[in-house]
């Protein structure tokens, strides 16, 4: 036996020494971790079997208040749309009465008439209304070149600039005839309607509202023009009936956000 022998000896007791303790105080606490864990599945439990209805109660309401405020779930949400303006008669008297009903609107307008009545637009979108384009001069853009038809959005995008500080992000093309091609180009959301009461065709702002009261329904985009007298008061006419339904009139970009 060496010194040497002794040395080894000693010093591989004090590591199993060291490890066994280690072992030890890892057991106790996993025992104290396990023990907690017990205990506070038994409180859980126990709570919920006595019975906390006043906390629960509370959580419902919070979040259905929650949600009224946000104002989302619960809100049935509509859009008028209104094409060819602006128009220097009618205009002014639509903006009048969206403002009386506290409504927001979307008006795709001509860039030509822009040009003629630049006020108009920038007091609609100063009003909470959404600008956005319908063409230059009221044209299939099917039928004309790329070019041709990317310059009538672009001329009528820079007319809306103009008069209001801001480039539309939507468009709707007239007709519903938009070249899909020039998607890449032009980048703007394409918005089509879900209900044309054909409201250009007749001078009865009764049949305009049927048309449109019989259809509806939640999200609806509703397609008019801001362009005659029966058109203004058939946007009046299904404003007053819609909201008494609970409806809440918003721009298309609240709708397609969805
Ligand atoms: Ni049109």
């Amino acid at each position: 036996m060496t010194v040497g022998f002794f040395m080894h000896y000693f010093n591989r007791k004090r590591i199993v020494h060291k490890i066994v303790a280690g072992l030890l105080f890892f057991v106790i606490f996993l025992t104290a971790g396990i023990l907690a864990a017990i205990a506070a599945e038994y409180y859980e439990v126990h709570r919920q079997q006595a019975g906390h209805a006043d906390a629960a109660d509370s959580r419902y309401l919070t979040s259905v208040s929650d949600r009224i405020e946000q104002g989302d779930e619960l809100t049935k949400k509509i859009a008028l749309t209104f094409d060819d303006g602006p128009n220097p008669e009618y205009t002014p008297i639509l903006l009048d009465e969206l403002k009386k009903r506290g409504v927001k609107a979307t008006f795709f307008v001509l860039g030509s008439e822009v040009e003629l009545y630049p006020q108009l637009v920038r007091r609609a979108g100063e009003e909470g209304h959404l600008i956005g384009v319908h063409s230059y001069k009221h044209v299939n853009l099917r039928q004309l070149s790329d070019e041709q038809a990317i310059e009538q959005v672009n001329r009528t995008n820079e007319a809306i600039h103009d008069a209001c500080g801001q480039y539309a992000s939507y468009i709707r093309p007239p007709y519903g005839c938009w070249k899909e091609d020039l998607d890449y180009e032009v980048q703007m959301v394409e918005v089509l309607w879900d209900i044309d009461p054909r409201d250009w065709a007749t001078t009865s702002a009764d049949l305009v509202a049927d048309r449109v009261l019989q259809e509806v329904e939640e999200n609806s985009i509703i397609l008019l023009h801001d362009a005659s007298d029966s058109s203004v008061r058939a946007a009046c006419m299904i404003i007053d009936r819609l909201q008494a339904q609970g409806y809440t009139f918003v721009t298309v970009e609240e709708i397609l956000m969805e």
